[in-house]
């Protein structure tokens, strides 16, 4: 987390942007007009259930969506003020890895399971910098070190299975980490694991982003793991930003229905034995979005218009935007 980062322009800023599937059930607009930046220094959590979107972005900003059956019709990714979807392909692909690093969630199928550890991130070191087998595995060694696997120097010839869950992300944490990229995408991170190894694992995450100076976006469903690592949020819903806001504000007052949902759904310590809020039904089939505001069918407080008029993502205060009719009585509810 930055506390200093008002002036820079951003590293990334998507505009606009739009992706969609072509489906044997249609077109699935499944990303639909999405605009946020992250500067260097600066944490984007992006956050909302299965479905919304939130990969899908992450996948056309790192040039990894299949196309077909894919296909951005409309928007700009600028990265250090270029568009990266007017590159050439081999311009994209010197971008990976070397300047924007993507972090997946399942490090098992990530990893190769018959190299081992040090051979894999030596590989980034031999391919992309040329550098020998023997400096590349002490450079394995070292960031092994950085990410905290204890033992380093005994453990760089195992292979990924002699490591647990939360090893393995640290590896795959390693191996962004390699080239010193600008940005990082971590989608969904530390899912697969439990929660006392989300937390470190998380913790790790940002002491590397403030040392590196680096940007990052991370993606998550679980509002509860990111309050202390962000700096903003973008809350998705149905291919679309419904909220926008500095972390702490959003906390304190959301300024949509569904984050307040969303907030209303985290365990607290403080309210142990009380029945947690669950928000009712299920995110929609992206090949068929209701009409007007997508969340209406689940919102506690959705009226008449809710069902005809979309609303569009609006100021709501000082670098915050909602896009619901009733922003103002929600942001006072
Ligand atoms: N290759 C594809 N072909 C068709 N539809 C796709 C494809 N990839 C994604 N989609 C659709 O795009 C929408 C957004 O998916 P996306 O993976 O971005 O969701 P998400 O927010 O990352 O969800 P999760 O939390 O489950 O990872 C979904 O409706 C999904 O079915
Ligand atoms: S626009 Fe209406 S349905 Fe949508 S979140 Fe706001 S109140 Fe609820
Ligand atoms: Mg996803």
């Amino acid at each position: 987390m930055s506390d200093d980062k008002t002036e820079a322009k951003p590293l990334l800023d998507v505009r606009d942007l739009h992706v969609d599937f072509h489906t044997r059930d249609g077109v699935v607009h499944a990303v639909n007009g999405v605009s946020y930046d992250v500067r260097a220094g600066e944490t984007l959590a992006v956050l909302g259930e299965s479905g919304s979107g939130k990969s899908v972005t992450a996948q056309a900003i790192m040039g990894i969506l299949d196309m077909p059956p894919g296909r951005i019709p409309q928007g700009e990714i600028l990265f250090q003020g270029r568009d990266m979807l007017k590159m050439s392909k081999e311009e994209r692909r010197k971008l990976r890895g070397a300047k924007i690093a993507m972090i997946f969630q399942d490090a098992l199928s990530s990893l190769n399971p018959v190299l081992s550890v040090g051979y894999q991130l030596g590989e980034m070191f031999r391919v992309h910098q040329g550098m020998s087998r023997r400096a590349a595995k002490a450079k394995a060694i070292e960031l092994m070190d950085r990410v905290r696997i204890p033992a380093a120097k005994e453990r760089v010839n195992d292979y990924p299975h002699q490591f647990s869950g939360g090893m393995r992300q640290r590896i795959m944490i390693a191996m962004a980490l390699a080239l010193e990229p600008e940005l990082i995408i971590a989608d969904e991170p530390t899912t697969a694991l439990d929660v006392t190894v989300q937390a470190q694992v998380m913790e790790l995450l940002a002491d590397l982003q403030r040392e590196f100076n680096m940007g990052l976006i991370l993606i998550t469903h679980d509002l509860g793991v990111v309050a202390d690592v962000a700096d903003k949020i973008a809350v998705m819903y149905a291919g679309r930003i419904v909220e926008t806001a500095p972390v702490k504000e959003l906390y304190r007052s959301p300024a949509h229905p569904y984050t307040r949902g969303l907030l209303d759904s985290i365990p607290r310590l403080d309210q142990k034995g009380k029945e947690l809020y669950a928000i009712q039904g299920l995110p929609p089939n992206m090949a068929h979005v209701p009409a007007g505001c997508a969340f209406h069918p689940r919102c506690p407080v959705a009226k008449d218009i809710c069902t005809t008029d979309l609303p569009v993502l609006a100021g709501a205060g000082e670098e915050r935007g909602s896009a619901c009719h009733f922003w103002k009585e929600t942001i006072n509810g």
